[in-house]
């Protein structure tokens, strides 16, 4: 067909079939579009030339531009279509799960030794009738010292150097990480009427580190006050916790004459394997004592009618002799090859 045009309408069809062709993506297609059938465009300034025509040529020119523009829309759509089957080729390949790898296990966590361990002490102190009690690490001086029969500038504090929080108490002393599970014992029995009956597991702090020694550590405090408790009940209940505990009968346990503010008298708890690689040894797991009267009037009983023991116990300890671990510190280490083999 000849033309009117300076461009003929089908190489114009041809010229934006190829350009369209050549656009990698929609915002080029879409300027492409616009160089074609916009109104700048050169289809476009075809098509005001049709005013210019006399009206047989115009009728004719006419039909060959509408022509001429629904091809250039159907090789536009053409494109469009092409685009946007490649982009969602693209990103399905993206996305794709290759069902042939090999399955990622997820693995399993566990309980830590020193969880387990005061789990296992806590279901022995409550098969014999102690309640389990829990309180705060952050301590007051006073639940801390001075209610256990430790006063300022008494020299016990110094073997309980301890790590001070920038926070007061209601007396304007600062505020300390406890050095024992022992402030539980007021704690607690302020706010239970005898019998007072409890264990109290947590942690505590205090200024060491060695092998056997670490800064945190944990200890369950255990008290039973009534009016007739006696030394003879805190040395039957505490041969029977360590015999359950190890699962044997094959251990000794003695008393060792001791000091702590808080009891009177008070005795280191050791005890001995019959059998196994310690076997023969004395360990100590445990102070202890009959609840000084003072402590027992801080309570806010009469010691003249209760009486009673409290102990105060290393978890850290019990677990290692239990489990032979030589090394307190690999509690805290996080060492996967040593926690897996506590793994239930
Ligand atoms: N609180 C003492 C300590 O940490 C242990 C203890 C507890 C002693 C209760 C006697 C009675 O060493």
């Amino acid at each position: 067909m000849t033309s009117e045009f300076a461009t003929d309408p089908q190489s114009l069809v041809a010229a934006a079939s190829a350009d369209f062709a050549l656009c990698k993506d929609a915002v080029a297609l879409a300027n492409c579009k616009a160089q074609y059938l916009g109104r700048e465009g050169q289809l476009t300034a075809l098509l005001k030339q049709l005013g210019k025509l006399d009206p047989q040529a115009k009728a004719e020119a006419g039909k060959a531009l509408n022509l001429a523009k629904q091809a250039i829309e159907a090789a536009l759509n053409q494109r469009e279509a092409q685009l946007a089957q490649a982009e969602l080729d693209a990103r399905l390949a993206d996305e794709a799960i290759d069902v042939t790898l090999p399955g990622r296990n997820s693995s399993r966590g566990g309980l830590h030794p020193i969880t387990l361990t005061i789990e296992r002490i806590e279901a022995i102190f409550r098969s014999i009738g102690f309640a389990v009690a829990d309180g705060p690490e952050i301590e007051e001086d006073f639940f801390n010292f001075t209610a256990l029969n430790t006063p300022e500038n008494h020299p016990a504090r110094s073997m309980h150097d301890t790590f001070y929080v920038d926070l007061q108490d209601d007396k304007g002393l600062p505020m300390l990480l406890r050095t024992h599970t022992s402030p539980m014992q007021i704690r607690y029995a302020r706010q239970h009427p005898p019998p007072i009956k409890v264990i109290a597991p947590g942690k505590t702090y205090r200024v060491d580190s060695d092998a056997t020694h670490s800064p945190m550590f944990h200890q369950f405090e255990g008290m039973w006050i009534d009016e007739a408790i006696s030394f003879a009940d805190l040395k039957s209940v505490y041969t029977d916790f360590l015999r359950r505990f190890f699962e044997t009968d094959a251990l000794d346990v003695r008393f060792r004459p001791s000091y702590f503010p808080f009891t009177e008298p008070s005795a280191e708890i050791d005890m001995r394997f019959a059998t196994g690689p310690l076997a023969g040894r004395w360990l100590e797991v445990s102070g202890s004592g009959q609840v000084h009267p003072q402590v027992v009037r801080n309570i806010g009983l009469d010691p003249e009618r209760y009486i009673g023991f409290a102990f105060g116990s290393g978890v850290e300890r019990l677990a290692m002799l239990r489990y032979g671990v030589g090394d307190l510190r690999q509690f805290y280490d996080n060492d996967l090859r040593f926690l897996q083999q506590f793994k239930r």
